[in-house]
């Protein structure tokens, strides 16, 4: 994937499909699949971190992480998310974050909301950095949004993210990701763009999806919205491996002559 199969696969009406991904070994097991798009989402503050909203992902995780991803999974475009704050500072500052996570082996880098945004937007894409931006319940924001709820029901909000939509994508930005709107906004935003919408509870009209790693393979059983469907009940499956090992070494079936060294 490059920044233009984004639109062309909008264009030719084939969904894109992106997960989150913060470790090499995960980064591994996803190299292998025929996913379009891994993101280092500022989630792995919640994910990887045990924090209980991405506020306390730093620079240095999203560093971190994304060379972890890169490293196991070269081939795929990788998307680094911009942290907290670390783009509202001065120019020179914003740049030096965006420079950080590209340096790490991101593809592009993602950032939250189109307001004070976009003429950082407009700087980093005349500078070779592709942006994916990111509208609807954004985390980042929540202490201004009143906490974590679908977002654009109002006539008044869903103008203003059509709006936002249309700025982020004149500013220069190759896809946004669409969380938590209703169905029908979403829609109308996706036909009203030429770049691609990634939606995450943003209904089925989206030119693609993204759900967290860890959600879509049921590792996160304490947090379940409605919109994450898990396709694996992963929690359960390594809990079982574990047990079965656990039995092995209390049993002394574990190891026998095949894992042991001769002389
Ligand atoms: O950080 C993240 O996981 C994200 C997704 C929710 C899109 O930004």
């Amino acid at each position: 994937m490059n920044i233009f199969d984004f639109t062309l696969k909008k264009h030719k009406g084939e969904k894109i499909s992106m997960v989150t991904c913060y470790d090499y070994t995960s980064a591994r097991i996803l190299a292998e699949t025929s996913i379009d798009c891994l993101l280092v989402g500022d989630s792995v503050a919640m994910t990887m971190h045990g924090f209980k909203d991405t506020l306390s992902a730093t620079l240095e995780m999203m560093r971190f992480h994304t060379a972890a991803v890169s490293r196991g999974a070269s081939e795929k475009f990788i998307v680094s998310d911009l942290p907290f704050l670390s783009y509202r500072k001065s120019l020179s500052k914003n740049v030096s974050a965006a420079q950080v996570l590209m340096q790490s082996g991101a593809q592009a880098v993602k950032l939250e909301n189109a307001t004070g945004n976009l003429p950082f937007i407009r700087h980093l894409t005349e500078s070779g950095i592709p942006v994916m931006g990111h509208l609807g319940l954004t985390m980042q924001l929540m202490h201004m949004l009143g906490g974590l709820k679908v977002q654009g029901r109002s006539e008044s909000q869903a103008e203003r993210m059509k709006q936002d939509a249309l700025l982020l994508q004149e500013a220069g930005c190759f896809a946004l990701v669409l969380e938590c709107i209703p169905t029908q906004l979403a829609k109308e935003i996706t036909q009203s763009l030429h770049i691609p919408t990634i939606g995450i509870g943003a209904g089925f009209h989206t030119d693609g999806q993204v759900l967290v790693y860890q959600d879509l393979l049921g590792l996160n059983t304490d947090f379940k919205p409605k919109f994450v469907k898990v396709f694996v009940e992963g929690q359960v499956k390594i809990r079982n491996g574990i047990e079965k090992y656990v039995q092995a070494v209390k049993a002394g079936d574990f190891p026998n002559d095949e894992h042991c060294y001769g002389n």
